[in-house]
């Protein structure tokens, strides 16, 4: 069975076509970033309008890539949830447009769901499978979410929502402190791959602490705590000076080291640990009640080295997609329709899109 999955939820459009929820026939993703950088974040009207664009190349790439002809699709999936409500539409309508005239089945999907099976398509693509229950931490510049999932029987998948950030998603926290650094958009690869130049111990950060429920998770403080680090400590004329290099084009990951003093490298080292400790911390508080037999990992986030180095030594079996199904793809949203298809539960033409659709 041949899905062709479509994601247009924010600043990636995206189309991909599995076969049998295990193989990956294609996976074809048209990245705005270029369009946004300028901007320091991504502007919904300019994503709108890139995704109408690019929908119908790209989703006749996917096709194309996957050796089919549309007739041999046996359905389509969307994202129709959570996310920028304009881009969304863009993808539905689109979805739906296709699937009516191709006469098959439309159906759905949430973007959370989606990362999650990320790991579960990558998994069954190597002949193995994820452990479940799981334990699923989904981390973006969105959302940072963990859930239990379940999978009661073949093919039906539950999930209950077992903490949230009560205000940034990891990935927002790491693209404000990039661009406060002056190193532009989006700020997780770059400040990834900066971090061990510093030494974490050199800059304190406070630890987050949350009051109630514990499994909840807060980014906001760790970012005024380096914005007031900043103010304090005479970073501005090497951070004026980088706004100045990022403005003169794309400069090279090279030049944007050697444009980072050791002070901002210690900094960076800390917010990475702080970050990192905060995601794992949560992870294992919520393995000490509950029973569960892996830990999946998935989002943007989920391409952090720091956070990647730290679920090694886990002994749960600790799932992460590779970097290319990491961040936004439409292979995630095919392989979460999979199941849906299997059971044939379908969405009518009806479908809208819902930017703050919840999974749990
Ligand atoms: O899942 P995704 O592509 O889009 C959303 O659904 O948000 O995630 C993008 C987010 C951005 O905030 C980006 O800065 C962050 O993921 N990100 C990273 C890394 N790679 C991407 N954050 C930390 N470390 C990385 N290596
Ligand atoms: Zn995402």
């Amino acid at each position: 069975m041949k899905l062709l999955g479509i994601e247009t939820s924010c600043d990636e459009t995206a189309a991909a076509v599995v076969a049998d929820g295990t193989n990956l026939l294609s996976n074809v993703i048209s990245s705005q970033y270029a369009i946004h950088a300028p901007y320091g974040g991504v502007v919904p009207e300019l994503a709108s309008r890139e995704h109408l664009r690019a929908i119908v190349p790209v989703v006749r790439a996917a096709v194309a890539k996957a050796g089919l002809e549309y007739r041999d699709l046996d359905a389509v999936a969307v994202t129709r949830g959570p996310g920028l409500i304009g881009a969304l539409l863009v993808g539905v309508t689109y979805a739906k447009g296709l699937a009516a005239a191709l006469d098959v089945p439309l159906i759905g999907v949430n973007h959370i769901e989606g990362h999650i099976h990320s790991v579960v398509l990558e998994r069954r693509a190597e002949g193995s499978d994820v452990e479940f229950p799981a334990v699923a931490l989904v981390v973006s510049g969105g959302h940072s979410h963990m859930f239990l999932v379940k999978r009661p029987a073949e093919d039906t998948y539950s999930y209950s929502l077992l903490g949230r950030t009560r205000d940034d998603a990891a990935g927002e926290a790491y693209d404000k402190v990039a661009k406060l650094l002056g190193f532009g958009y989006p700020g997780g690869p770059v400040l990834d791959r900066l971090a061990p130049y510093g030494n974490p111990s050199n800059v304190r950060l406070p630890a987050v602490r949350m009051k109630g429920n514990d499994l909840d998770m807060s980014f906001s403080g760790l970012k005024t705590a380096v914005r007031r680090f900043v103010e304090r400590s005479g970073l501005a004329s090497e951070i004026k000076a980088r706004r100045r290099l990022m403005a003169s084009g794309q400069p090279s990951f090279e030049a944007l080291q050697a444009s980072a003093g050791t002070l901002c490298l210690d900094l960076i080292a800390s917010f990475q640990h702080r970050v990192v400790r905060e995601l794992s911390r949560r992870v294992t508080l919520a393995a000490r009640d509950r029973e569960f037999s892996s830990i999946i990992v998935a989002g943007g986030v989920a391409a952090n080295r720091g956070l990647r180095k730290a679920f090694e030594s886990s002994p749960i079996p600790c799932h992460f997609p590779t970097l290319a199904l990491s961040t936004d793809n439409a292979a995630m949203i095919a392989a979460a329709a999979h199941p849906r298809l299997v059971r044939a539960q379908f969405d009518a033409f009806d479908l809208s899109a819902d930017p703050s659709l919840r999974l749990a």
